[in-house]
């Protein structure tokens, strides 16, 4: 586990719901830009698009984070493990550096998934496993049921959604968050509080949202299609906020935005 934390790459490159050519484009951008961490799902439909570039680019497989997750539709044992084979086939690759359970199983209940992702582990199709969208009960089900810890859960996290409560129950748990919309799909834009920090810090807003996320040892995984912009999210590693700052980010989470809520995701959780 610990290891997951020295290893995970703070920004990842999001790649949903990018497809094709407008795909294959921006993941050479992203690696020109100094990408390694990308992250897709069977969801997306496009592990064979991101695959294939990433073997057009030729990089070493060893300098690559992989994540993918698996479809709600496939958490059954008929479909858990083909799914993950086709998965790697797609990728291009014998293992995946995190492999998420993408959803919660939608009939209820997580033990058979649970159970199925930690068989997929064990075979060596991942490096390490883990979840997305679960709550602080899910996780400490998963715990229970998992044999490896489960490393991270892929949540939806930006300032204007307070997190707190799922982030202090993770870290109390071992388990690391990463942030999907981390930028709101832009919706946080033009705020005041982030307008007059990117004036104070000389940096964008997406930086300022990127730098609040990552400093709190979330990772992150921004989705841009232009190069100025995948290499603007890279830099936000680069630079520090003030305590106070970061603070007067922490206190928007009360405007409560969810950008993938139950009219979205029908399965979506309700957030502790
Ligand atoms: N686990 C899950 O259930 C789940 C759910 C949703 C998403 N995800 C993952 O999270 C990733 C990110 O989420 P998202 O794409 O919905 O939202 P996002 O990353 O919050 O926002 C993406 C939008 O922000 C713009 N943008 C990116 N960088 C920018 C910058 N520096 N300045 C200005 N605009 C910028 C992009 O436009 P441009 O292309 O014009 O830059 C794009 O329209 C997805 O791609 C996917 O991999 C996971």
């Amino acid at each position: 586990m610990s290891q997951y934390f020295s290893q995970q790459v703070p920004i990842c490159m999001g790649t949903f719901p990018l497809k094709g050519n407008e795909l294959a484009t921006a993941i050479k951008h992203a690696f020109e830009a100094g990408y390694r961490g990308f992250d897709t799902a069977q969801m997306y439909e496009n592990e064979a698009t991101l695959g294939s570039a990433l073997a057009e680019i030729g990089c070493p497989r060893e300098s690559l984070f992989l994540t993918t997750k698996v479809l709600p539709a496939h958490l059954g044992k008929d479909k858990f493990m083909v799914s993950v084979e086709e998965s790697l086939r797609a990728l291009k690759t014998d293992y995946v550096d995190v492999l998420l359970l993408h959803w919660p199983t939608p009939s209820g209940g997580n033990r058979e998934a649970l159970e199925l992702l930690q068989q997929a582990a064990n075979k060596g199709y991942a490096k390490w496993i883990g979840v997305s969208n679960y709550t602080i009960e899910m996780l400490e089900e998963a715990c229970a049921t998992l044999d490896d810890m489960p490393v991270c859960n892929q949540v939806e996290f930006h300032p204007y959604l307070d997190q707190s409560k799922l982030f202090a129950a993770a870290t109390r748990l071992g388990i690391a968050l990463s942030a999907y919309c981390p930028l709101a799909k832009g919706r946080i834009f033009g705020d005041p509080v982030i307008n007059a920090l990117a004036a104070k810090y000389d940096r964008s807003e997406a930086q300022i949202i990127l730098r609040w996320i990552v400093q709190k040892g979330v990772s992150a995984n921004p989705m841009s299609t232009k190069p100025e912009n995948l290499s603007a999210n890279l830099e936000a590693v680069n630079f520090n906020l003030s305590a106070p700052d970061s603070a007067s980010i922490d206190r928007l989470g009360k405007k409560g935005l969810r950008i993938v809520d139950k009219d979205r995701m029908p399965i979506a959780p309700e957030w502790d």
